[in-house]
């Protein structure tokens, strides 16, 4: 087995929406070149912990952070940190795909023309390659100036992961990204997530047990803003050392 290295470390970490704390004293490494699934029942704080890896939260009113993560050695919540930047870096990959009105090209390009990028050549191969890498190419080569909003469920999220692939993401952070799609383009997806695990560290919100197990390399456990157990996805799954852990993951709760 490879040895991996951290990459992003979070360090007691704290978040709160007003006085409420949903994220409490949260510590854990992603380690590169990995998948890491983040389970737990509805309002257990993934999607908080996930928005604040790229510093999403920060768009939010009235939330407070202590704490820290550290991402390739830096701190993101240091005063040096580039907000913009970092979310180029580390591109999130929403639940309902969410491509822009406009043309697959132009939603593939979108944030290279924000980072000014004008180079007709440069863009085009920018979109055929990432459009190759979430292997839709073929489905679209020849309709790249139509609408995004008209392809199936499962090619818009395609193309939004694309999006996150063209502007240069070292980092993909998924939130519950196969749960409005059909079986077939929700298998399709987690294929594709398998094969850019080789160039890219992802962390991966999923309500699907079935999901976790099959793709992820580590898994993380949260009941109410708690981090209750982390380990390899086989632990978690065949030896779970907590009692709150197993039953979760038996469908006990949840
Ligand atoms: N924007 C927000 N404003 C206030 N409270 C929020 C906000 N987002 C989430 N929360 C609260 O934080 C807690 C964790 O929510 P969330 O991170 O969305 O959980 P999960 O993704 O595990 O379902 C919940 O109690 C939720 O109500
Ligand atoms: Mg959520």
């Amino acid at each position: 087995m490879v040895k991996s290295e951290i990459l992003i470390s979070v360090r007691d970490l704290n978040l709160y929406y007003g006085k409420k704390r949903s994220l409490k004293s949260i510590s854990l490494d992603f380690y590169e070149n990995e998948i890491t699934a983040l389970i737990g029942p509805s309002g257990s704080g993934k999607s908080t912990l996930l928005r604040s890896i790229n510093r999403m939260n920060d768009l939010v009113a009235n939330v407070t952070i202590t704490g820290s993560i550290f991402y390739d050695g830096k701190d993101i919540y240091g005063p040096k940190m580039d907000t913009v930047e970092l979310r180029k870096e580390i591109g999130m990959v929403f639940q309902q795909p969410n491509p822009f009105p406009f043309s697959i090209y132009e939603n593939v390009v979108y944030g290279l023309r924000l980072k000014g990028v004008r180079d007709k050549q440069l863009l085009n191969e920018l979109v055929e390659k990432s459009l190759k890498d979430v292997a839709v190419w073929d489905d679209v080569k020849d309709k790249l100036h139509d609408s995004a909003l008209g392809l199936s469920g499962g090619q818009q999220q395609r193309v939004c992961i694309a999006r996150v692939l063209a502007i240069g993401s070292e980092v993909i952070l998924l939130d519950e990204p196969t749960s409005a799609l059909d079986p077939i383009s929700a298998g399709q997806i987690e294929k594709l997530l398998l094969e850019l695990k080789d160039r890219y560290t992802m962390v991966i919100v999923t309500h699907n047990m079935q999901q976790a197990s099959r793709i992820s390399d580590r898994t993380a456990f949260f009941l109410e803003g708690e981090l209750i157990e982390y380990n390899t996805t086989k632990e978690i799954f065949i030896a779970p050392n907590k009692k709150e852990t197993e039953d979760y993951i038996a469908g006990k709760f949840g």
